[in-house]
């Protein structure tokens, strides 16, 4: 780590709704700004939003309101969203804010002053949409190349910064800095666009077509261009030219995030203007790609954002962070569906996290009443285990330094299905039975001892959720804020574990109506006391896909005692042991199997069944059977296998 972090997100446009698009930049940036501040570094995380130009004065006025007003409104959307979503910034700008265009003014005068800025007639084609002005030669098939929207020639007079000047002081900036640019092939992407003459940045607009603006301070018949206005918020917003002292704490910027859309403005203009006001290079900026929906970005123009607030409410805060910055490898771009994220929250957090803490918590709590044994003797699982987590936190280290933070998530949900593998290896539920406390010790233990760990390293991301983990295990009390202190941290013994809801409930999908297999209720089964392992309902011909079969979790269960239903002649009430758990389960077998020629059997039941009611009794879950007329015969397993163990 470095001595100091600071790290931007773009102003957002202010009369945007902000979607998925946004969040994740933002959410990107939290996640930096927490892990650097629990390294104990000096730590600013800058966001706000973009306030002038076309765009926003067009949407004033068919409102019917003045811009400032129209603003005041737009804007509480991204400061909601980004409470809602925990975001840390430690400021937020508005480039309407008066301090920020007294700095602007002023950084215009000066560089007119020193002829860095000049009047000159210019003829150009302008994109209202991007708000920029292009050559002749920029232009795709005569549209605008960044949007593809029709442009407009204006001719006009204006300001000019000398940008071209600096081309090949940029072009040999870039070469001998290899992080100034990232990922390396947008580095490479910048250079290309730099083989071209540059030309000079027309900085100006005439009032007479644009008035909402910072006024230029030389010619009170001009406003500011967007862009020139917009990029000062990164050294205004840190108290440049108007607090010295907090701007030399915090300038150079550690990164700026951009999305792979304003690479050119981040890579191009804003360097060469730094380098005319006398400034410093940032050390990074990071151009992440896209979200796409069905292959096009998601952009409001295109109609086709997700809105993430909806996300918020279906699973949570902590899950659609966790889902952005999993789902996206910074580089690329990433395909956004409502299929891929309740896949993905399902099987990491629900199956994958959720169930490691709830069996670690069940299982200590049974054996010790909650309070976490120090370990005994180590074994190779144990040290596979170990390993596992070692290389998370390492991993996570690493990539908040090339800021693909995705592989540090990853590296931790490994160490999680490492641990899940460590407690079916084990079977901690079979030593205790057996008595083995002394190898039960040491495998409560390092199960606990990786989930405490691994829950640390993703609080940046979940930082709610992985509280509410770490409490219970009883860390919380540990004092642990972040991976500088895992480094301190011996082990877990002796914390005190707490019962625990799912930390991640799963999310059962509706299916659509049409689609829904014909399913009796609950009651209706239990009156006909049908056997629950009836298959032949559903017609030979339905294929599923993987992922729909997989939407069934089958398990081993051993049946540990048995009884007749009273007043139902067909049904036994079993109990049975899957894993760590005990479950109550009625099944139509009575006629088959009698209560002592089914205890002690391993069968196989359907886990993640709703439970019914059968006879006012609950059942939890579904044993698989095969019946053959008057013949049923338990699907059973071939061989010796303990309780618990998913069948796939
Ligand atoms: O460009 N996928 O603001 P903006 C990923 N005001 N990220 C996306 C995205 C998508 N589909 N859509 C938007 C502006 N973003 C200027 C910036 S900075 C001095 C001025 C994110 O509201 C991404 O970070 O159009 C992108 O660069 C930014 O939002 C653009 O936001
Ligand atoms: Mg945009």
């Amino acid at each position: 780590m470095s001595e100091k972090f600071y790290v931007t997100t773009p102003i957002y446009y202010v009369n945007d709704r902000p979607h998925i698009g946004h969040a994740y930049t933002t959410v990107l940036g939290d996640v930096l700004a927490r892990s650097h501040r629990s390294f104990s570094e000096p730590t600013f995380f800058l966001t706000g939003t973009d306030e002038h130009g076309q765009k926003v004065q067009q949407a004033a006025e068919k409102r019917g309101v003045d811009p400032l007003t129209h603003c005041d409104e737009t804007v509480v959307r991204f400061q909601e969203l980004w409470q809602k979503l925990g975001i840390t910034n430690d400021y937020f700008i508005r480039t309407t804010q008066e301090n920020h265009k007294k700095i602007v003014a002023k950084i215009m005068q000066d560089l007119y002053d020193r002829d860095e800025i000049y009047k000159a007639d210019y003829t150009g084609w302008y994109c209202v949409g991007c708000e920029r002005f292009f050559t002749e030669k920029d232009l795709v098939d005569g549209k605008c190349p960044d949007c593809g929207r029709d442009v407009n020639a204006i001719t006009e007079s204006n300001y000019f910064f000398r940008m071209s000047k600096y081309q090949q002081w940029l072009i040999d900036y870039i070469q001998t800095h290899p992080d100034f640019i990232l990922p390396a092939f947008r580095a490479n992407e910048t250079l290309g666009f730099l083989k071209k003459p540059l030309a000079d940045l027309c900085i100006s607009r005439p009032k007479s077509r644009l008035s909402w603006g910072i006024e230029l301070p030389f010619d009170p018949d001009y406003v500011c261009y967007v862009w020139f206005d917009a990029l000062i918020n990164y050294i205004s917003g840190v108290g440049y030219g108007s607090d010295d002292e907090k701007f030399n704490a915090w300038w150079p910027a550690s990164c700026h995030l951009i999305g792979k859309d304003i690479l050119t403005t981040h890579s191009v203009y804003w360097p060469t203007m730094l380098k005319a006001i006398g400034l410093p290079m940032p050390k990074t900026i990071f151009a992440h790609g896209w979200w796409l929906t069905g292959n096009s970005k998601m952009s409001k123009s295109l109609g086709n954002v997700v809105n993430p607030m909806d996300m918020i409410e279906r699973a949570g805060v902590d899950a659609f962070r966790y889902f952005l910055l999993a789902e996206m490898s910074p580089g690329n771009d990433a395909n956004f569906s409502e299929d891929a994220f309740i896949a993905r929250y399902n099987s990491d957090l629900a199956n994958d996290l959720g169930n490691l803490l709830s069996r670690v918590s069940k299982l200590t709590i049974r054996a010790t009443g909650g309070e976490i044994p120090a370990p005994g003797e180590l074994n190779a699982d144990d040290k596979e285990l170990a390993d596992a987590v070692v290389s998370a936190i390492e991993i996570m280290e690493a990539s908040l330094n090339t800021y693909k933070l995705d592989q540090g998530i990853n590296a931790a949900l490994n160490a999680v299905r490492a641990g899940n593998r460590y407690l079916e290896k084990c079977a901690p539920w079979t030593l205790a039975k057996n008595g083995d406390t002394a190898r039960l010790n040491t495998v409560l233990h390092n199960a606990a001892d990786a989930l405490c760990r691994v829950a640390v390293l993703l609080a940046p991301v979940m930082p709610g959720k992985m509280a509410e983990l770490l409490a219970v295990l009883g860390a919380d009390k540990a004092n642990i804020s972040g991976i500088a202190d895992l480094k301190n941290l011996s082990s877990v013994a002796g914390f005190t574990m707490q019962e625990t809801a799912p930390l991640f409930p799963r999310i059962i999908v509706e299916e659509p109506a049409a689609e829904k297999a014909p399913a009796p209720k609950a009651e209706k089964k239990a009156k006909a006391e049908k056997t629950p392992a009836k298959t032949d309902a559903v017609p030979e011909n339905v294929v599923v896909t993987i992922d729909e079969f997989f939407k069934t979790q089958l398990k081993t269960a051993k049946v540990l005692s048995a009884e007749k239903v009273e007043g139902a002649d067909k049904l036994l009430k079993l109990s049975i042991e899957v894993g760590s758990e005990t479950r109550q389960l009625v099944a139509g077998v009575a006629q088959f199997y009698t209560p002592a020629e089914i205890v002690g059997k391993t069968i196989v039941i359907v886990a993640n069944l709703k439970p019914a009611k059968i006879r006012g009794i609950e059942s939890q879950g579904m044993l698989l059977a095969a019946k053959n007329g008057d013949t049923l015969k338990l699907v059973t397993i071939d061989g010796d296998m303990p309780s618990g163990i998913s069948i796939g």
